[in-house]
Order: structure tokens, then C-alpha cells, then sequence
């Protein structure tokens, strides 16, 4: 294990450990039927990182505020319960998305993006999402599934207006990948995201 939960519950609390991203551009990109022309599952990376503009861009697409005033996100969730928690595996360590203040927090230095999954892939691409549902706010599996599903598609939308690679993913030790991120009882893997450049 990396670290204790207490631990990194503390960690992803410290401001010392947040990192500001750009604000994202909200408006502009590829026109929407020419993203869904192109939205597709890839699986061959280079190892070119993701510049934070395109990063900032493609979080809170995936799960930011865009109705901040009311608390409310790009992703639908059933009875807008927001139970997701968007952590990103780098090759710099582990950090989790503060949509709030649209910022990363650095949760460990360690690289645990071969434990994202059973493909080969997932090691030496620059992003691995991991999509954690608490499940004190939604207790409801299903809707869970189905609230990660959006996240996932406006990911696949932005990745292919950014000219980006993305596969959602499923195959994972879900067991493995909870302990290893030193997450709570309450807390479920629901789904993994590569994403970065195509090959
Ligand atoms: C819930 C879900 C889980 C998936 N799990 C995996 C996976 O573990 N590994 C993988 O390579 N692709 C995975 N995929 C991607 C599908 O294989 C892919 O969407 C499908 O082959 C269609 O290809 P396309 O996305 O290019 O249209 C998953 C897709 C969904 C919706």
C-alpha cells in the first residue's frame, strides 16, 4: 500500500499540494458532429505528455463546474448526487481532480499506472483516469455505471476535438487498484481512462 487512507485524505487536503491548472476554454473546439465522427477507442500511445492547457481543458469537460453558481457539472449524475471522484495515474505520481478550484492535487509521488489495468498500454501512456464513486452519497451501483458513463463520453469527445487517444476501460483488479490508492471502505472503482497521444 502507498500510503494510509487517513494519510492520503490529509494529503489530498493540503494546499501546499495543489497545483492550479489553466482555466479551460469553454467555448470554441471542433464543431460536435465532427467530434462524434471521430470519437473512437484507441489503444497505441506515444509517450508525448498532455500540455496542461489540453489537460485542463479535457478535466473539466470530464467533470467540472459549468454552472459553478449552482454547484453543477458538465457529466449528469442521478439525483445529482456527484459521487465521483476523477484521480489521474502519471508518470509523475497520483493526483486527484479538485474541480472546485480546477486544480490537481498530488496524492503520491509514486507511478501506479500499470495498476490501472491488465493492458499493456496502460503503463507507458502519459494518463490513466480512474473514476471512484463514493458510495455514501450514491449507494445506487447502477446509476454509478450509468453517471460514469457520461463522464467517459465527454472525455472521448474532447479527446477527439483535442486530437487526442482515449479508451474507458473496464478490465482492471478493481481489489488491487483499491488498495494501492489507499481508498476507503466506502469508496469503488467504477472505471479506468487512458488517454494521451495516438501512435
Ligand atoms: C463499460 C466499457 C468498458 C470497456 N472496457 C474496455 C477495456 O477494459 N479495455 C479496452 O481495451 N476497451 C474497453 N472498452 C472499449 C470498447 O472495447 C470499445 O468502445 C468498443 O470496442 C467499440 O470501439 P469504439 O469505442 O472505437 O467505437 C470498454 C467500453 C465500455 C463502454
Amino acid at each position: 500500500m502507498l500510503f494510509a487512507t487517513a494519510d492520503l485524505r490529509a494529503a489530498a487536503k493540503s494546499p501546499a499540494d495543489l497545483i492550479p491548472l489553466p482555466a479551460p476554454q469553454r467555448e470554441g473546439g471542433m464543431p460536435l458532429m465532427e467530434a462524434l465522427s471521430k470519437r473512437q477507442s484507441i489503444r497505441e500511445y506515444s509517450s508525448k505528455t498532455i500540455p496542461d492547457p489540453v489537460l485542463s481543458n479535457l478535466l473539466w469537460a470530464a467533470w467540472g463546474y459549468n454552472r459553478p453558481d449552482q454547484k453543477k457539472r458538465t457529466a449528469p449524475s442521478s439525483n445529482n448526487k456527484q459521487e465521483f471522484s476523477l484521480y489521474l495515474a502519471k508518470g509523475d505520481g497520483l493526483f486527484l481532480y479538485d474541480a472546485e478550484m480546477h486544480a490537481l492535487r498530488k496524492i503520491s509521488d509514486q507511478d501506479i499506472r500499470k495498476e490501472t489495468g491488465k493492458q499493456p498500454f496502460v503503463a507507458k501512456a502519459p494518463l490513466n483516469l480512474i473514476m471512484v464513486a463514493d458510495t455514501r452519497q450514491q449507494s445506487s451501483l447502477t446509476s454509478s455505471y450509468a453517471n460514469a458513463g457520461f463522464i467517459s463520453e465527454n472525455i472521448y469527445l474532447v479527446c477527439a476535438s483535442e486530437g487526442l487517444g482515449t479508451v474507458v476501460r473496464g478490465w482492471f483488479d478493481a481489489g488491487q487498484l483499491h488498495t494501492i490508492m489507499g481508498l476507503s471502505p466506502d469508496q469503488q472503482i467504477i472505471l479506468c481512462q487512458t488517454i494521451g497521444y495516438p501512435k
